[in-house]
């Protein structure tokens, strides 16, 4: 039966089963962000105590939001960007002492094994291209600067449209070590848990700004993890969500 492979990983994850972890073993704590790619441009977003647009009652965005996969040609604006970047990754304090961000999402163990990368097509301010985004500082780099590259993740993304056509397309990458240091192997389902509720933000804060989600689970791994140079395991893709102004 196909689903004993899928049910093997929650054996696998049971307390009983699990090694030592990391912290355990008295090993350091992993960096919560990935150091900045030397050379590459920085650019500040908005601050978000500085954005105003509109207020929209949870209730509403929640009971409106349907995932949508038709976008207008109309370019997001980096306040925009800011906003759904904030909501989704943003890090609201350091704590010092255990020196974890507080983010605007829950994350098991406050460990946030992602990072935010971005696939921007109509930003107005920015270039089309691969950004990553650096929550510590609220700012975005630079990585590749490139028309081009949309469209090959869109064929990474099985040729959906709705990534060819998307303002900006959300790509989480998942740095398992940050959580598995204190997990473990039971670590991966954490990994899961944490991803759905940033694209569950990103899907709220969208819809209050008039904007558009659509989750992407399907996506072929390889192509994904190859074409923004992440290195399985210790790195990979493991949602993305493309993103448009409502047409
Ligand atoms: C984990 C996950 C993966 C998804 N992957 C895709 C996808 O690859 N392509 C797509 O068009 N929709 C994808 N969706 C969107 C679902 O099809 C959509 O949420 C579902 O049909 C329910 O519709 P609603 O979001 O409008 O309520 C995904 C949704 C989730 C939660």
């Amino acid at each position: 039966m196909t689903a004993d492979k899928g049910y093997a990983f929650v054996e696998s994850t049971k307390y009983p089963n699990i090694t030592t972890p990391g912290q355990k073993q008295g090993l350091p704590q992993p960096p919560f962000e990935l150091p900045l790619e030397p050379g590459a441009p920085l650019i500040d977003l908005p601050q978000p105590a500085e954005i105003d647009l509109g207020k929209t009652d949870l209730r509403t965005a929640i009971e409106s939001r349907v995932t949508r996969r038709h976008y207008s040609e109309v370019p997001l604006t980096l306040e925009e960007l800011s906003h759904l970047l904030w909501l989704t990754q943003g890090v609201k304090f350091i704590d010092d002492k255990r020196a974890v961000p507080l983010r605007t999402v829950p994350s098991a163990g406050c460990r946030h094994p992602f990072e935010t990368y971005l696939s921007i097509n109509r930003v107005a301010g920015l270039e089309a291209g691969l950004y990553r985004y650096m929550g510590s500082t609220h700012q975005l780099v630079a990585l590749r600067l490139d028309t081009g590259f949309n469209a090959q993740l869109a064929e990474a993304c099985q040729n959906q449209r709705h990534v060819t056509t998307s303002a900006v397309t959300f790509i989480w990458a998942a740095v398992p070590y940050r959580t598995v240091w204190r997990y473990s192997e039971r670590s991966y389902r954490y990994l899961y848990l944490d991803a759905g509720h940033v694209c569950q933000n990103l899907y709220l804060a969208a819809e209050s700004i008039n904007c558009g989600v659509c989750a992407i689970g399907a996506y072929d791994d390889d192509a994904v993890d190859g074409l923004l140079g992440f290195t399985p395991p210790e790195s990979f893709a493991i949602y993305l969500a493309s993103l448009g102004r409502v047409s």
